[in-house]
């Protein structure tokens, strides 16, 4: 009774009024490859009609959002990263911000991104780290349904709807209109990117060169996926491929050395540069791995990704840190 009495007395201040806790949402922001990208067409609004199966993979960057009074920061350490309206990201957080009926500019956060995926190199990085940062930025300003992140991401990239989802999906129309495919079972990757990157206009814009002046594609090497997966869709031809190699022959021979190295199937991510190729067995890539490095090429290891692992790794995460 004494005892508790003389507690009573002497308990500390409250200190919870006095300390604020800033809230930190973070999310990682994985990557894909396109294990077949066919272009239907020239559309009226400028872009190509298309029909890719996008796969996910789990090399991935990391996307922070933090609470900080002041205007939008956007943060990223890795050189060439632009930090204004030209970054996916600051792009997304804009639209957003629109898109809940808030007035103005976004304000009162910084986002971080930390880059792990190599850029201009069609894995897909920028859009990636745009979904992810849709995901970090809807939680932390109160909340906003999938169905809401969705339409704002198709309005930042054609690749951005994509990675709300991820796993194995069928892009059509810009890219932007996702459907979910079974799952390709889980395979090795060994990506492999050039000194020199792509841009995704200047990709096009060579398909399109090449379609003026009637250039027609050899099928080279169609490569029906050698492993008991139910969609045929995935072909590994890239028809931006050829073109992109016109320009830089080097994508014919990182191709050519990826299945030399033991890849059961290789082929041109995306717009480029990157190219990738995939294996069964982890030592066999790994065993790749080695044999293309001092090729002067990075060489890079990765997974597939499935939708439930997708789910799982990139869901955001919720931290306080003292201000
Ligand atoms: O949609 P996103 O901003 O990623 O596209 C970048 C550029 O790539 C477009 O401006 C367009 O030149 C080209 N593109 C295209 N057809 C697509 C996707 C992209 O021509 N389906």
């Amino acid at each position: 009774m004494t005892r508790a009495r003389r507690h009573v007395r002497r308990a500390p201040p409250r200190k919870v009024a006095t300390t604020r806790r800033r809230r930190v949402v973070a999310a990682r922001a994985h990557g894909k490859v396109n294990l077949d990208l066919r272009v239907l067409g020239s559309r009226p609004d400028g872009y190509h009609e298309l029909r890719t199966v996008f796969q996910s993979i789990a090399l991935h960057d990391m996307v922070t959002a933090q609470e900080k009074a002041g205007p939008f920061v956007l943060k990223c350490r890795t050189p060439g990263v632009p930090l204004d309206d030209r970054n996916l990201v600051w792009r997304a957080a804009a639209a957003l911000w629109r898109a809940l009926g808030r007035a103005g500019d976004p304000a009162d956060t910084v986002v971080t991104i930390e880059k792990a995926i190599p850029m201009q190199a069609g894995l897909g990085g920028g859009s990636a780290d745009a979904a992810a940062a849709l995901q970090v930025l809807g939680r932390l300003w109160g909340g906003a349904p999938l169905s809401l992140l969705r339409e704002v991401a198709a309005g930042v990239g054609s690749d951005a709807p994509f990675f709300l989802s991820g796993g194995t999906a069928l892009g059509l129309g810009r890219g932007e209109e996702v459907y979910p495919l079974v799952d390709l079972p889980r395979h090795w990757i060994v990506l492999v990117r050039p000194p020199f990157g792509v841009s995704t206009v200047e990709a096009y814009s060579w398909y399109d060169e090449d379609r003026a002046a009637g250039v027609r594609e050899p099928r080279i090497d169609v490569q029906i996926l050698p492993v008991p997966w139910p969609s045929r869709a995935a072909q590994m031809i890239n028809d931006l491929e050829a073109p992109i190699a016109r320009h830089h022959p080097e994508i014919d021979q990182m191709r050519t050395a990826l299945r030399r190295a033991g890849a059961l199937a290789a082929a041109m991510s995306g717009s480029g540069s990157a190219v990738f190729g995939l294996f069964q067995k982890r030592a066999d890539a790994l065993a790749a791995v080695e044999r293309l490095s001092g090729s002067g090429w990075r060489v890079l290891l990765t997974e597939s990704l499935d939708r439930g692992d997708y789910a799982r790794r990139s869901r955001p995460m919720l931290r306080r840190r003292a201000a």
